[in-house]
């Protein structure tokens, strides 16, 4: 069975989020990737699961959890927040998920913003090869307790051929069993998801949706 946690995108992905494998939510600056981090930690919550949420660049929000999930107190013992500010700290968050038990979810919001700090050109091979290294971690946890893992990556701007690209490129694509792009939608507020790699999902299949304060909402008619 699927996580399920916001109506518009359990549907584009038959449910929700896949057990046992990483999930990959990729785009711009704005393009709703903590949002759908956060539906997915209060959704969790709310269902009593113990939850890891590693934030790497301070997106979370008790405010919008509590926007999401106004209850969320009573469940605030099966968080597990942590909030490294170096690469080297996430690098030992992750290691650490190892030593939790039963947990029920993860989500890393994003895995490669502190790469991305750490990066320069003397270090691209050992470098990339942490990140590797800290992908295999979460896919192994993933696998062996059955559970989601979510992760985001931002996308940016490639010097060379002007292109968006991933910005961990072929390593963080190969972890993640689940891509899903996120854009801007043109109108406020509007999101289009659209599912970029699935093991049992179309590629190209995507939808159209609303973020609100209670959480997401599919736009079902658009007036163009
Ligand atoms: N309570 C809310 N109601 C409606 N929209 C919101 C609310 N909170 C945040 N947003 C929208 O979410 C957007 C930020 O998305 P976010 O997930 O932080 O982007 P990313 O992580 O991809 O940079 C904001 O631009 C805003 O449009
Ligand atoms: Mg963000």
């Amino acid at each position: 069975m699927r996580f399920g946690f916001a109506p518009p995108i359990d549907r584009l992905l038959n449910g929700g989020l896949e057990r046992g494998c990483i999930t990959n939510f990729f785009g711009p600056p704005a393009s709703g990737k903590t949002q759908i981090a956060m539906c997915a930690c209060a959704s969790a919550l709310k269902k009593g699961m113990k939850v890891a949420f590693i934030d790497t660049e301070g997106g979370f929000s008790f405010e919008r959890l509590s926007q999401l999930f106004p209850e969320h107190e009573k469940f605030l013992h099966k968080l597990l927040l942590s909030e490294p500010c170096t690469w080297e700290e996430q690098k030992n968050v992750i290691a650490e998920l190892e030593k939790i038990k039963n947990l029920e979810l993860i989500i890393v919001d994003s895995i490669v913003a502190l790469w991305r700090l750490e990066l320069n050109q003397e270090n691209v091979f050992s470098i990339n090869q942490e990140l590797a290294k800290q992908l295999a971690t979460l896919a192994k946890l993933a696998r062996k307790l059955n559970i989601p893992v979510l992760i985001t990556n931002q996308v940016y701007a490639d010097t060379e051929t002007g292109e968006l690209e991933l910005a961990s490129r072929n390593v963080v694509k190969w972890w993640s069993k689940n891509l899903i792009e996120l854009m801007h939608a043109g109108r406020a507020n509007c999101r289009i998801a659209i599912v970029r790699k699935s093991r049992s999902i179309p590629e190209g299949r995507k939808i159209e949706f609303e973020i609100t304060e209670k959480g997401m909402k599919e736009v079902k008619f658009r007036l163009l």
